[in-house]
Parts: structure tokens; C-alpha cells; sequence
């Protein structure tokens, strides 16, 4: 979604900010502007599109201001078009603001500014920022060096919703003033320059030394200095931090997408998942987070929520969670969770999952749950991200930056953390069978070697797209865990091909979906449970037998069948198949897309993460 930029310092800011901005297109995004402050004028260059359209922009090569701001706008209030993309100023073009978020009483804060006079050029939402600073700037009798961050502070507190929000003035072309409230931004410090951000990996490249802001912060950065405050305008003290990510780990590394690179990358990303958590012959280790015994033995259920994939990686864990720890889980859509008025209180323990630990709501649902007394535990991949500043404990996937707008390498991160975490809360509980526990462990440790195994050749999956990427829909089965790669395959081949597609319980099959099999139609079976395989077959002769294609993924011996492909994959315990067989399916919608020559990392309407409701 929206993405920030900032600068200021020595340099010329507008390749900063141009730079900064291709690195956060793949958030998703629709229009891109930059603005910086120079003699005494502030440049405003904007325009719907892509960032490169900047570079086509008369005179952008000569903004040579040393203090800018630079937003990509992903369209929510108003349609994508120049007029509604930021940088927004005020009607005296005073200020310049780029902002990240919604303004939920912007209409308010509209009708109030026309009653006194201002004119809105835009649609959106954001407009409304620069011009109530403008309108408290004014009233301000006091004109010293406090104004021009008192005025913001004011509009601030007037704003009721979200925003990260960037603010230069031409009357003070040595200042930048930033804020945030429930939507992410960072400061990357360098020797008399600063660098701020919505998102990390775009100021990776510069600085590795950040300030993190929380909520109801208001910074005032100078080239050589940097002032904290919070809404009462009183200094606060930050901590630098360092963070530890490789600047190069964001960038594609040869590969022709970042999907491609992070589908290949999970052997690695997986070991790092499970770092120092599982050792062979060891308990599992969660010493990070503090879940006693007495506490797991009084609880009576636990919800996972989450969006997107990281609510399938939620399905996908259920069953384990439930037969070794003998609690009843819900997976539940965090926008639905969060209005159906789940039953909560102190017996039950909340697992949140998002990799960008950004996702509206998501957190909603965590800020909801707090409330009514539950235990929640984040499960995040990005650090210091808001979902971990709001939980009571957090644990990390450690996946690695994730670029590409599809999720690979968070997804089977997310599986095999919450795998791990299942087993350690049964080996608290000693709910379970130690075999069948030791078995699953064992089985975590051998799954890099495993997906290297998948990954070593896949010019059969690549066939098989070439075959079919004309289609319009595509069928997915499967049972048990089956089914929950099933739905994964299928949202990712959605997300990326535009192809129309579902999933469908294997034994559902009968109820409905299968009259919609005819001759040439294309089912994936996913079939990797011994015990229910020969279940799973049957339903697959059923559409065979009405002229269904059918691309089989599976650790059984099927290749002599009647199946149009067969991949075979390694065995593997069935409550951790899914980080294995979803492995080839994310490989087939990769080429469906490339077939069809789409934009993989950067889908169409699609955002990385998603920061409004
Ligand atoms: C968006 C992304 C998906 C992601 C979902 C949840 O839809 O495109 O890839 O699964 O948000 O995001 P989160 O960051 O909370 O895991």
C-alpha cells in the first residue's frame, strides 16, 4: 500500500526519494509525487503511474533541494489520477504533506475548513492535513522557531484514523516534521542526514541505525539535529537501533523476480525459522515467550487469526495444534473475527499472524481481543512492527525481507513456526505421544534438504503452466492438510494470473462443484496423507472421468494413473506437508504469470500490506 520516503541532509534529495520510492513499489501502488523545499518554494511533482513516470516529469532533474518527501499512493479515497496523488498542499502552498493511512473524520475536518475559507483540489482525505496546518500556522500569534511544529502538532490531534505523515514548509527549508499514529515510520541516521521511512528496506542501502516511532510521536528533524516530542508537545528520549537486516537481501540477486528469488530462498528462510528452536533430541525452545504450564492447562481455546496467506498458514497448523495439544482451535479472517463477537476472556489464548505485522485488521482484532482479557501472542516477520508493539508476546519468523506482493517464503515460515509452537505448548501440556512429537521434529529438520530436493528441477511444473495458462479456471482438491495447500494454490494463482480459481474439500467435491468439471477443465490434486489418499484418488477419477486435465502434487506412488502430470514430491509428516507441497503450486502460478507475461511481484490491485480496512 502507500509507501514514505523522506530525506534531508547534504545531498540532493530527489534520487534519494526516487530511489527510496522503486524500493517500495512492491507494496502496491497506483500514483507517486516527490516534493522538496528549495529558495524558499516547494517543488511539487507528481503523477498516477510508476515511479518511473517521475523521472518523464519537465524539470524534476533540476529540484536540487536538500530536504524532500516522496510518497507512492495506493488509491482509497478518490480514483488514481494527479490531482489525488500526494504530496497534497495547502491552498497558500505553504506546506507539503505526504501521508500514509486514513483520516476516518476527514469529512469533518473538510466542512470545517470550507467554512473558513479553504478550497479542495483533490477527493482524498489527505488534503485536509496540509490545509489544517496552514489554518492553526495562521492562528499562531507567536511566530517563533515552535511554529511551524506546533501547527502540525495541532492538526494532529485534531485527526481521529491513521497516518505517517511527512510535512515541509517553505518558510522553514531546514526542517522537516514527521508524526505517526497506527501506521509505521522509521528514521535512518547518518552523519548530519536523516533518512525516514514508512518501510526499512527503502533506506536499507544508506544506514543500518534507526529510530523506530511509536504512536503519538512528532519528530523534528534539522540536518544536524533530531528532536522528539509526544502529543503534549514534551521532549521524549529514543534509542537508536540497529538493525541487522543485508541491504542486499532486498534486492533480486540475479533472479528475473523477487517471487522467483523467495521461492528459492525457503530452504534458507525455513532454517533460519527454526534456528535455535529445535535441536535434535532437545524440547522445542520458546524460552523468548512466557507460557506456563498453569496457564496452557486453563485455557479451553485458542483462535489464530490473520489475512490472506497468513490465515492459511493459521488453517494449516489447526490440526496439529488440536491432536497434540487437545484445545480446541479457530482459524478465524481477522476482518470478520473482530465484528463477530467472538466469545473471549482469560481462558483463551489469541495467535496473530501477519508477516508485515502491519495489516489493519489484523491489529484490530489483537487491540479488540486485548479488551476482553485474552493472552495474545504475535507471530511477525517484520521486527518492531505495530502488531509487536501491541501483543504480549511476540515471536519472529525470520523469513527474511519479502518483496514480492504473493507470499512464499512467509507462508512456509509461518507454518513451521506455529508448527514448532504446537509442539512446544504439547511438550508443556505433556498432552502427547513422545514418538509422534519426536517424529514431527524430526521431520522440521529435514524440510530445508527437502524443498532443495523440489526446487532442483522443475521444468515438469513449468510444462504443465505452458499447457494450461490460456484457461479460465482452475480447480483445486484435497483433504485434511490437503486441502489447506489447496487454498493456498489457489490464492496464489488468483493473485498473480488473474485466472479465476478455487478450492474445494476433496470430499466436497459432489456437493456442487463438481458440475462445473467438463471436457479440458484443469484440477490440481494435492495428495500427500497416506491414510486419506486412497479417498483423495477416487474424487480425482470422478472428474477424470468427465474430461478434467488433471496436475497431481504428491509424496504417494501415482505416476502410473491415468493423470495428465504427476509431481512428485519427498515425504514428509502430514501436519507439516503443506510447506512441502505448496512448494511446486507457488512454482506453477509463478509460470502461468511469466507465461502470460504479467508483472509477478507487482499484481494488479494487490498490496503487499494492507493498512486500511
Ligand atoms: C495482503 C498480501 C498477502 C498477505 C495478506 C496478509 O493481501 O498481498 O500476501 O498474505 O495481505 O498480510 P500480512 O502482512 O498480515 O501477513
Amino acid at each position: 500500500m502507500c509507501g514514505i520516503v523522506g530525506y534531508i541532509g547534504k545531498k540532493k534529495a530527489s534520487p534519494i526519494l526516487i530511489d527510496g520510492l522503486l524500493k517500495l513499489e512492491y507494496r502496491g501502488y497506483d500514483s507517486s509525487g516527490i516534493s522538496t523545499v528549495e529558495n524558499g518554494y516547494l517543488s511539487n511533482m507528481k503523477d498516477k503511474g510508476r515511479v518511473k513516470n517521475l523521472y518523464d516529469l519537465d524539470g524534476i532533474n533540476d529540484l536540487n533541494g536538500t530536504i524532500g518527501i516522496a510518497h507512492t499512493r495506493w488509491a482509497t479515497h478518490g480514483k488514481p489520477c494527479k490531482e489525488n496523488s500526494h504530496p497534497h498542499m495547502d491552498n497558500e502552498k505553504c506546506f507539503s504533506v505526504v501521508h500514509n493511512g486514513i483520516i476516518e473524520n476527514y469529512q469533518d475536518l473538510r466542512d470545517f475548513l470550507i467554512g473558513k475559507g479553504y478550497k479542495f483540489l483533490s477527493e482524498t482525505d489527505t488534503e485536509t492535513i496540509p490545509n489544517l496546518i496552514h489554518y492553526y500556522y495562521n492562528k499562531d500569534e507567536n511566530s517563533n522557531e515552535g511554529r511551524f511544529l506546533r501547527a502540525v502538532n495541532s492538526a494532529c490531534k485534531d485527526v481521529k484514523g491513521s497516518y505517517a505523515i511527512e510535512v515541509i514548509c517553505k518558510d522553514y527549508p531546514n526542517k522537516m516534521i514527521i508524526a505517526r499514529k497506527d501506521s509505521p515510520l522509521v528514521v535512518g541516521v547518518n552523519q548530519d542526514e536523516y533518512y525516514v521511512a514508512s518501510d526499512i528496506p527503502a533506506i536499507l542501502s544508506y544506514t543500518k541505525n534507526f529510530y523506530l516511532l511509536d504512536d503519538g510521536d512528532i519528530v523534528e528533524l534539522q540536518k544536524n539535529s533530531i528532536s522528539f516530542y509526544n502529543m503534549n508537545l514534551e521532549k521524549i528520549q529514543k534509542d537508536l537501533k540497529n538493525i541487522e537486516w543485508d541491504a542486499t537481501s532486498s534486492e533480486k540477486a540475479g533472479y528475473p523476480d523477487y517471487m522467483l528469488k523467495e521461492i528459492y530462498e525457503q530452504p534458507r528462510s525455513i532454517r533460519e525459522t527454526i534456528g535455535t528452536r529445535l535441536k535434535q533430541g532437545e524440547k522445542v525452545n520458546f524460552s523468548d515467550i512466557n507460557i506456563s504450564k498453569d496457564y496452557l492447562k486453563n485455557i479451553d481455546k485458542i483462535y489464530l487469526v490473520a489475512c490472506g496467506t497468513a490465515m492459511h498458514a493459521g488453517l494449516s497448523a489447526q490440526p496439529l495444534f488440536e491432536k497434540l495439544c487437545k484445545i480446541p482451535v479457530t482459524v478465524d479472517i481477522a476482518s470478520e473475527f473482530r465484528y463477530r463477537e467472538p466469545l473471549i476472556d482469560d481462558k483463551t489464548l489469541c495467535i496473530f499472524i501477519s508477516q508485515s505485522g502491519e495489516t489493519a485488521d489484523t491489529i484490530a482484532a489483537l487491540k479488540l481481543v486485548k479488551l476482553n482479557g485474552a493472552k495474545t501472542i504475535a507471530i511477525s516477520n517484520v521486527i518492531n512492527s505495530s502488531i509487536t508493539r501491541e501483543a504480549d508476546f511476540t515471536i519472529y519468523t525470520h523469513a527474511g525481507p519479502e518483496i514480492a506482493v504473493a507470499s512464499t517464503k512467509a507462508y512456509t515460515s509461518q507454518v513451521t513456526l506455529l508448527a514448532l509452537l504446537g509442539i512446544h505448548f504439547a511438550e508443556v501440556l505433556e498432552s502427547s505421544d513422545a514418538s509422534e512429537i519426536n517424529n514431527i521434529k524430526n521431520e522440521l529438520l529435514l524440510l530445508p534438504e527437502k524443498i532443495q530436493d523440489i526446487l532442483k528441477d522443475v521444468t515438469q511444473i513449468k510444462e504443465f503452466a505452458k499447457k494450461v495458462y490460456t484457461e479460465h479456471d482452475i480447480f483445486f482438491i484435497g483433504r485434511g492438510t490437503d486441502y489447506t495447500t489447496a487454498k493456498e494454490a489457489s490464492l496464489k494463482l488468483k493473485e498473480i494470473s488473474y485466472i479465476h480459481s478455487d478450492a474445494y474439500a476433496a470430499g466436497e467435491l459432489k456437493h456442487g462443484p463438481i458440475a462445473l468439471i467438463e471436457n479440458g477443465v484443469t484440477v490440481v490434486g494435492i495428495v500427500t496423507d497416506a491414510k486419506l489418499a486412497c479417498k483423495t484418488i477416487s474424487n480425482l477419477q470422478e472428474v477424470i472421468t468427465r474430461g478434467a486435465k488433471t496436475f497431481i502434487i504428491t509424496n504417494q506412488d501415482l505416476e502410473k494413473g491415468n493423470y495428465d502430470k504427476v509431481i512428485r514430491i519427498p515425504n514428509t509428516h502430514p501436519m507439516i506437508s503443506p510447506i512441502l507441497s505448496v512448494i511446486p503450486l507457488q512454482l506453477f502460478a509463478y509460470y502461468i504469470s511469466k507465461e502470460k507475461g504479467l508483472d509477478v511481484d507487482k499484481p494488479r490491485n494487490l498490496a503487499k500490506s494492507v493498512t486500511v480496512e
